[in-house]
Parts: structure tokens; C-alpha cells; sequence
């Protein structure tokens, strides 16, 4: 890693200690997802609104707020830090007694959380947690097709049959729960979904399709779907980024060649897309206006680069370094807001090509963002 890479990323991560050090208290006692008019956060942890099943304490970012404290927590072994984490994981085990509104993303909701904090501190009740988790979404394999059911019923669908490319981060859950537990079923379940996404997912040119839906009955393929993409067929920026980075995370705890290709190829049809100016719009085929952005997606991107710089002989880590630093340079020093007027760091985000709002804060750029500055600086814990 060049040592002006370091030390920008060191000049970030100071102004983020900084900022976290006053949100983190401002917001103890809530799980946000996003911010108003007026920067300050939400909080899907409060009981009092009536949230869908699927959006309140269910919500599927729930664990990135705990997943940011537990980095700065190992980062300045401030207590503080811990506390406010362990506070919204304690409340996200309620999920577990409401159990409908669940789905495929209790790998996003419990690894940065409660694995996070069973592996920092040793708490014997996040073991069980994330166990439980992990129990649930084993249950979700379709055998006849071979992958993850992601989501429960939406009105006028049938999802039955449907998996979306972000769940390749869901698979850490049941890595971990293999390696903690020494029963394979966990690890073969991710392996066997991670094999399906490689074949149905995954174009010819790199680029990746959001949800693809199979026959639940025989697990033969039906078709894909746009999802959070400007459309069939189309590139959203977001899904690219899932691909290239979580087909490294089965690398990593597979060790199977065939992911860190194909994790390759997606990294390379990437880099031919990166824009100079290094803003990642929603989707890379896109119309050129609305100019819709999404940082968020540009922050997993980033952090799948860099990722994947560690898995390469040193010849080739440049490539992929230099992409990242051109992403994340665009979003700290055009993208960020370090003031007190908001709660989050990153702005510019886009939850959906579609959605009729686009850059808001989504507490999960701020997750990879500042994941990413602890990989280019060499601290923190592969969490996933
Ligand atoms: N996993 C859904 C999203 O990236 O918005």
C-alpha cells in the first residue's frame, strides 16, 4: 500500500473518530438507518411507529450501526463504543420471538453485530445469537435449486423462488457458524448457494444480475430480474459491488479458486466503469441524466477492491488498489459531511434506481466507508 494512500486514509479515519465520537452518544439509544431534513438519524429500534414487519426491528441495515461502533470500539478501545453496540443487538434479538417479518439478511443484520462482538469480547450471548441466526437462514436453502430463498411474500409476487445477489454476504453467518461449531452443514449450505450465483448470476462481460428467479419446485431457472437496477439486463453499481466482494468472503473461507476468479472478473468489469471523477452512479448502464448517484454502492465496490488487492500476488495489487483509492478519494473529499449538521458521513446515496428519493445517508455507506479506510490503513478485523 503507497504511503500517501495511508496517510490520507489516516486523515480520514481522525476527522471519523472525531464525528463518531459525538454521533455515537447523540444516537445511544437507537438503530438508524438514515437521516432527516435536519441530519439527525432515524430509529428503527423505536416500537412506538408502525413500521412494516420487514422495516422496523427487522429492518435488514440493522446491524451496520453496531457493525461502525464495533470497529471504532476495537480502533480506540473506548468502552463506550461496545455499550452502544451491544445496546441495539440486545434489542435485535427480539426479532427472533416476532420471527415472520425475517429473512435471508440476518447474515447483514447479526455478523457485523453479535459474531462482531462474540469475537472482540468472547460474550457467550452473542454466541448463541448469531447461531440462532444462523439456524434461520440455513432454513431458507431451496435443495431443489440449490440457493437461499432471499425475501417472504410481496404483495402480487411470488418470491418463493428467488435469490438476489446480496446475499453472498449472508454467507459469512454460515461460514462462521461452521467454523465455531465444527458441523459442515452450515458451510456446505453457503458453498452450494455460492456455486448457484457463479452459474445464474454472473454474466459473460463481468457485470451481474440483481435478483434471478428459479422454479421453487424443480430449481430450474425461470428468469432474472432488474430489483434496484435501472432494469432487465442493466448493471446496478450496488449489486456489482455484493458480487465482487462476496464472492471473496467464500474465498476466504473456502479457499475455492473459482470464487476468487470470478470475483476477478466482476472486479475487472467494474474498473472498466469507474467513471474518472470516481462517482459511482446507481447503475452503470444508466441514462446519463438523471445523474443519479449512489456513494453507498461505491463504498462496497471500494472495499471488495482492496479486498481482493490481498488475494493477488503483489504484481497485480496496484490495479485494484488504485481503483479503490479513485472511489473512495471522490467520497471523502466531494461525498462526505463532516459537520455537525448531520448524523451520517456519507451522502449521496441511492437505495434504488426507482425509489422516488435518491441521495439520502444510508447508515451502510458509512459502514463499508469507514470499513474500507481501516483495510487501506491496515487495522481492524476481516469481518465477514
Ligand atoms: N441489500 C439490499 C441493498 O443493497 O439495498
Amino acid at each position: 500500500m503507497r504511503e500517501e494512500y495511508v496517510t490520507w486514509a489516516e486523515q480520514m479515519l481522525e476527522k471519523t473518530r472525531e464525528k463518531m465520537s459525538w454521533v455515537s452518544e447523540k444516537n445511544r439509544d437507537k438503530i438508524p438507518y438514515t437521516t432527516d431534513n435536519e441530519g439527525n438519524y432515524d430509529d428503527r429500534a423505536d416500537t412506538t411507529r408502525a413500521w412494516n414487519p420487514d422495516d422496523g426491528l427487522n429492518w435488514w441495515t440493522n446491524g451496520f450501526w453496531g457493525g461502525i461502533l464495533w470497529m471504532l470500539y476495537q480502533d480506540t478501545g473506548e468502552e463506550a463504543y461496545a455499550q452502544i453496540a451491544r445496546n441495539a443487538e440486545y434489542k435485535m434479538e427480539q426479532c427472533f420471538d416476532g420471527f415472520y417479518g425475517l429473512h435471508h439478511d440476518v447474515g447483514f443484520m447479526f455478523q457485523p453485530t453479535a459474531v462482531a462482538d462474540y469475537r472482540l469480547t468472547g460474550n457467550e450471548r452473542s454466541r448463541k445469537t448469531a447461531l440462532h441466526a444462523a439456524a434461520l437462514l440455513a432454513g431458507r436453502f431451496n435443495p431443489a435449486g440449490r440457493f437461499i430463498r432471499a425475501w417472504n411474500d410481496i404483495p402480487g409476487e411470488d418470491t418463493r423462488g428467488w435469490a438476489i445477489i446480496d446475499c453472498l454476504f449472508n454467507l459469512s453467518l454460515l461460514y462462521w457458524a461452521s467454523e465455531e461449531t465444527g458441523d459442515p452443514r452450515f458451510r456446505q449450505i453457503a458453498s452450494m448457494h455460492a456455486d448457484t450465483a457463479m452459474e445464474h448470476f454472473i454474466r459473460p462481460d463481468g457485470s451481474v444480475n440483481h435478483i434471478v428467479e428459479f422454479n421453487p419446485e424443480t430449481g430450474e431457472k425461470i428468469k432474472s430480474h432488474g430489483g434496484q437496477g435501472y432494469g432487465e439486463g442493466s448493471s446496478w453499481t450496488r449489486g456489482q459491488g455484493w458480487a465482487l466482494y462476496g464472492f471473496l468472503i467464500s474465498y476466504r473461507h473456502t479457499g475455492k479458486q473459482a470464487y476468487l476468479d470470478t470475483s476477478k472478473k466482476v472486479a475487472h468489469y467494474c474498473i472498466a466503469n469507474i467513471p474518472q471523477n470516481g462517482i459511482i452512479p446507481v447503475d452503470f448502464r444508466q441514462p446519463h441524466e438523471p445523474a443519479w448517484e449512489d456513494s453507498c454502492g461505491a463504498c462496497v465496490i471500494a472495499g471488495g477492491l482492496l479486498e481482493l488487492a490481498k488475494c493477488v500476488p503483489e504484481l497485480e495489487q496496484d490495479l485494484y488498489i488504485d481503483a479503490a483509492m479513485r472511489i473512495l478519494k471522490a467520497i471523502g473529499e466531494t461525498r462526505a459531511d463532516w459537520s455537525r449538521g448531520c448524523d451520517a458521513i456519507v451522502q449521496n446515496c441511492s437505495a434504488a434506481y426507482h425509489n422516488p428519493v435518491h441521495h439520502i445517508t444510508m447508515s451502510y455507506a458509512d459502514y463499508y466507508f469507514i470499513e474500507a479506510l481501516y483495510k487501506v490503513t491496515g487495522k481492524g478485523t476481516f469481518m465477514w
